[in-house]
């Protein structure tokens, strides 16, 4: 296994260009099935979950190419309509095909995704909204088996989902495009990647209303077509990039990026006393000396991002005061909290608060990354850090950062990857 040998005290400065969000882009992957003619996705970040999600779809008998950051995809030549439990268990948003198959195939046979690091993470509303709609839903030997009822088309239908779920809204979203009728969905995830999906359904031909709010409204239609449509910029590597900034007095501009994804994460850098500055597309974060303390409490958008909670940690260890953080998404988020502290962090975890009490500097130690968004903020802290630290466990950081030494490395991160004892 891969790790990164990092030399730190670097100041984190100069230019990063964003790529495409994986969190829109694998929905928008798992959409291209639904779609009768050839459908052209740009903006694709070349990222291990991403290959994946082509690796599953193609073992259907789709065919689905990517060429840089291009992917095409043909559905003419489908043959199944199973997603097996060796990708499914790397990947749980591979969850995601069972919308789609479903509503176009009338059929489908997902692996169960099972737990993560980060949680228990059920698939239960899923289920239940494809239950609403009609499908017959059965759970065996791991794998969920699910049929549209008499006609093989699912019924429109009005579901609210018990709590503010992505990857179930998307899902279930995607499913309502080809039901049969009206389906009203209510308490809806709103974050910029459901908002971008909905786009790419609407321009495959789908009649949605009320995207980017809790209720959205999709009359069925019978059949959609392909589009031509690019990914999101990533509101989440933008803010992982900028945070580096915060950390070592530093000067980071992030390009090809959406200022207006960011406004609850740019807020807080600002609360941390950094200079945002922004363009249509560009955002500039300058920092001189220590960060400010702040609280910070993670919530579904618009609120702020769990998946910028452990960079902001790494910031607010650094600190000149004491921050707490709460977070409301995830009920095991904070395997980070342990690998920060090795390398001098002052963290006390009670529950689903952690209270941050700054230190100057982090000294290196070797560490392990836990989860996607823990290794950037271990790799940040490296960067600030005083020595060298080796960080195990680095292919977490591969499924989700594109080009991630390069752009480090760009932005001024002595940054090296090593394979142990070779
Ligand atoms: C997506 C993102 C992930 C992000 C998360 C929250 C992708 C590929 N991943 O994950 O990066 O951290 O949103 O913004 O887009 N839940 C249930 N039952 C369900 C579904 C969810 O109990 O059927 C719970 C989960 O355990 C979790 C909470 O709801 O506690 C939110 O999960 P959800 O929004 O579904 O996250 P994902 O879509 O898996």
């Amino acid at each position: 296994m891969d790790q990164f040998l990092i030399t730190g005290r670097s100041r984190i400065a100069g230019e990063v260009t964003i790529s495409g969000a994986k969190n829109a882009a694998l929905p928008l992957l798992a959409a291209m099935i639904l779609a009768e003619t050839p459908t052209t996705l740009n903006n694709v970040p070349t990222l291990q979950d991403v290959r994946t999600l082509v690796k599953l779809i193609a073992g259907m008998g789709v065919n689905i190419v990517k060429e840089g950051s291009t992917v095409r995809c043909d559905t003419s030549s489908i043959e199944n309509y199973f997603a097996p439990y060796d990708l499914v268990k790397t990947m749980r948003a591979s969850i995601l095909v069972l919308g789609p198959l479903l509503a176009r195939f009338g059929e489908a046979e997902v692996s169960l995704p099972g737990g993560c690091a980060i949680g228990s993470r059920p698939v239960d509303q899923h289920l239940k909204a494809f239950k609403a709609m009609g499908a017959d839903i059965m759970v065996e030997n791991g794998y969920v088996k699910a049929k549209a009822p008499e006609g093989g088309r699912l019924i429109g239908c009005e579901f609210s989902f018990d709590m503010v779920t992505v990857g179930g809204t998307e899902n279930v979203l995607i499913a309502a495009t080809l039901a049969k009728g009206t389906t009203i969905l209510e308490n809806c995830a709103r974050e910029p990647e459901v908002v971008d999906l909905a786009n790419m359904l609407v321009a495959m031909g789908a009649k949605i209303k009320g995207i980017g709010t809790a209720v959205m409204t999709i009359e069925g239609v019978d059949s959609l077509h392909g589009c031509d449509y690019s990914v999101v910029p990533d509101r989440i590597e933008t803010g992982s990039y900028l945070a580096g900034a915060l950390m070592t007095c530093g000067d980071v501009t992030a390009k090809n990026t959406a200022p207006s994804l960011l406004q609850p994460v740019l807020q807080k850098f600002e609360e941390m006393g950094a200079v945002i500055t922004t363009g249509d597309d560009w955002i500039r974060a300058q920092m001189s000396g220590r960060p400010k303390p702040v609280n910070i409490r993670t919530q579904p958008h618009p609120g702020f991002p769990t998946d910028m909670q452990a960079q902001l940690m790494a910031v607010c260890c650094l600190a000149d005061g004491t921050s707490t953080i709460s977070e409301n998404i995830f009920e095991n988020r904070y395997m980070h909290v342990p690998e920060l502290k090795r390398m001098g962090a002052d963290i006390q975890v009670d529950g689903h608060t952690a209270i941050i009490r700054g230190i100057e500097q982090f000294n290196a130690a070797p560490v392990m990354a836990t989860d996607l968004r823990a290794s950037m903020s271990l790799v940040m802290a490296a960067a600030a850090a005083q020595g060298q630290t080796v960080i195990d466990r680095i292919y977490h950081i591969d499924r989700g950062y594109e080009n991630v030494e390069e752009k480090l490395r760009g932005l001024g991160v002595n940054i090296e990857r090593i394979k142990p004892n070779g």
